[in-house]
């Protein structure tokens, strides 16, 4: 089976090469550098080359700043190129495998968000994704998207990935409060993820874990696992601070957000683990 992950070179992107090469399928990994997804006629002639009979995109502008910066770039990467992809593959009859976000709900919910809940993005960002599902669902019906929140790995950008080694080294750590999300280790998504493509699921999914957390929650079990195993945590006082406060998290992101994920694990037949688990092997994998 021939994989082809475009945007390999994030977070996620690494994780779904790594798990993919695991399962023994056939991988091309294009990182950002090889494979710019906006340029004209890219997937033809990528998709020609390489005969793939998955595509997978984790190629995505994924700073809300950036977005709102220049948001003509964040509508071509989040929104036109994916359904230019999602259009070509559809013609050559190759399973197109799509992510989405949370952050295209408005967080005024007080319950989880199910799949066909409606968008009410607060960022240019959450606007572009939202709009980027459509178009990829219109353009090939047979696509599948695959929703991820508050993603944490190796080498992540992200401010849960980072939490860990930040815990370790500063004695008191101020982090955003007031938001409740879902959150995913990135090798539990990519579990999901192609999970999900073997089924032949096609339609919107929900590919966190279970349970909802908040940054501090997510901090203090963080600690707690760390000192458990005897590692050295400086941390002594985990302190939240009004998001609006928060230098860099300027733009409006949903309050609360946590995805539902009973029609995944309906379709997968198989129950996903709690955040907690995917916490605890992340630990175990940067040796914290
Ligand atoms: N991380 C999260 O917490 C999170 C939460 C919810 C949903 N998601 C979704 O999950 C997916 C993967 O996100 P991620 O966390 O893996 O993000 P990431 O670490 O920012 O990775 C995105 C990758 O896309 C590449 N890229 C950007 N523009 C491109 C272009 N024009 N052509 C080809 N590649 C391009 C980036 O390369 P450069 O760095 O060189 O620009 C980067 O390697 C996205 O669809 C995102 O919306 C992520």
């Amino acid at each position: 089976m021939k994989v082809l992950i475009i945007g390999a070179g994030g977070l996620t992107g690494r994780y779904l090469v790594r798990e993919a090469k695991r399962r023994g399928m056939e991988v091309t990994g294009l990182i950002h550098e090889e494979l710019d997804i906006t340029r004209a006629d890219a997937a033809k002639e990528i998709l020609a080359k390489w005969k793939p009979a998955w595509v997978i995109n984790a190629a995505s502008l994924t700073s809300l700043e950036k977005c709102e910066e220049d948001p003509a770039r964040s509508r071509k990467i989040n929104a036109e190129a994916p359904a230019e992809w999602a259009k070509e593959c559809g013609k050559a009859k190759i399973r197109f495998v799509h992510l989405g976000t949370d952050y295209i709900f408005d967080g005024k919910k007080s319950s989880a968000y199910l799949p066909h809940d409606l968008p009410g993005p607060l960022s240019r960002y959450g606007k572009d994704k939202a709009e980027g599902e459509k178009r990829v669902m219109k353009a090939n019906p047979q696509a599948l998207i695959v929703r991820l929140a508050w993603v944490f790995g190796h080498g992540g950008a992200t401010f849960m990935s980072k939490l860990p080694g930040i815990l370790t080294e500063k004695e008191v750590v101020e982090l955003a409060g007031g938001r409740t999300g879902s959150c995913t280790y990135a090798g539990e998504a990519a579990r999901i993820i192609l999970d999900l493509a073997a089924k032949g699921a096609n339609g919107i999914y929900h590919g966190v874990q279970a349970g909802q957390t908040t940054w501090k929650g997510f901090a203090e079990q963080a600690v707690e696992m760390m000192r458990a195993k005897g590692k050295k945590v400086a941390c002594r006082e985990i302190r939240e601070v009004p998001i609006e406060k928060m230098a860099g998290l300027k733009i409006s992101r949903p309050a609360f957000s946590p995805l539902d994920i009973t029609e995944t694990e309906k379709i997968l037949g198989r129950k996903i683990p709690a955040w907690e688990k995917g916490l605890a092997e992340y630990l175990d994998e940067i040796g914290l």
